[in-house]
């Protein structure tokens, strides 16, 4: 299986990296049409993974003040990527994000079914806009929909390092996704050649300042920390967060189970542990 991974120097790519060691991994605008109709007639993958995107530097307030960039790359590549695969008839696959909802739609959690509620900042509206345009075309794509990812890495991009560097700690409860179990149902979707959209988060939903309790009571005993409620995110965040729930059942329904969040967040703790 030839696989062509687009955003292959990113956190997320990296991981698509590890898992298909032999990909090719061609440095191309994904926005821009020749470029990526070029690199598929040359290299002729049978899967191509989108994990490239705009995610801002040190976070998503960086894409307030870069917009074109952001919508080029989280909307605009995407349209690209449906184009030139549907053309080659070539399996793709696109990483999504729960970030596109606001809320726990009422204890029930989001489902792909769900329309997108929140578009507070320029990073979530671009990522909508791709999720319901690709919405539409449900038999040529995988979208995989992760939210806040993690794993046991020193990885500044790794939700528990980024959240263990924050003073104020927010405590509003949000799926999370635990990296290593998300490459898996990748794979097995992958290689059913599974499309349409799919939640994929670990079960049960759990704040960041819950994890935060958890780190010092594995990793870090030291370590302080205040707590910091919805009414006052404004005070760190420059722009609208999206804090939500997300209903995995379309995946068990797949046969696929997700671990436990309180599991996930326990094992990449003892993970960050060790590195220590
Ligand atoms: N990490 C998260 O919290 C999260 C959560 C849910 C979904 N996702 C989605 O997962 C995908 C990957 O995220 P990530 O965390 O791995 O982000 P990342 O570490 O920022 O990596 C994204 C990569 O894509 C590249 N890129 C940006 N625009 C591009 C373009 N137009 N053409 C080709 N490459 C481009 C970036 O290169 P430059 O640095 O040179 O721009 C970077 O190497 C994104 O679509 C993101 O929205 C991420």
């Amino acid at each position: 299986m030839q696989v062509l991974i687009f955003g292959s120097n990113g956190y997320l790519g990296g991981y698509f990296r590890k898992l298909y060691p032999q990909a090719i991994t061609p440095r191309v605008d994904i926005s821009n049409a020749t470029e990526v109709a070029e690199a598929l007639d040359e290299y002729k993958p049978d899967v191509v993974i989108n994990a490239a995107g705009k995610t801002g530097r040190p976070n998503v307030d960086w894409c307030e003040d870069h917009k074109e960039a952001t919508f080029k790359s989280n909307t605009t590549g995407p349209q690209v990527l449906l184009d030139e695969c549907k053309k080659r008839g070539i399996y793709w696959v696109h990483l999504g994000s729960g970030c596109i909802y606001q809320g726990d739609n009422g204890g029930k959690g989001f489902s792909e079914e769900d329309p997108p509620n929140f578009e507070g900042s320029t990073y979530s509206k671009s990522k909508s806009q791709a999720d319901q345009f690709l919405k539409q075309y449900p038999d040529d794509v995988l979208v995989l929909r992760l939210r806040m990812p993690f794993d046991g890495t020193a990885e500044p991009r790794n939700l528990i390092s980024k959240i263990s560097k924050y003073e104020r700690v927010l405590d509003v409860r949000n799926s999370i996704t635990y990296i290593p179990d998300f490459m898996k149902v990748a794979e097995q979707l992958i290689e059913k050649r599974a499309t349409g959209i799919y939640n994929v988060v670990n079960q049960g939903p759990i704040s960041p300042y819950e994890i935060m309790q958890k780190y010092k009571e594995i990793v870090d005993p030291s370590h302080e920390f205040v707590r910091l409620t919805l009414d006052e995110l404004g005070e760190v965040a420059k722009t609208g967060r999206s804090n939500c729930v997300l209903d995995s059942s379309k995946l068990e329904v797949e046969g696929i189970e997700m671990k436990t969040t309180e599991e996930a967040v326990r094992e990449a703790l003892e993970a960050m542990n060790n590195e220590e």
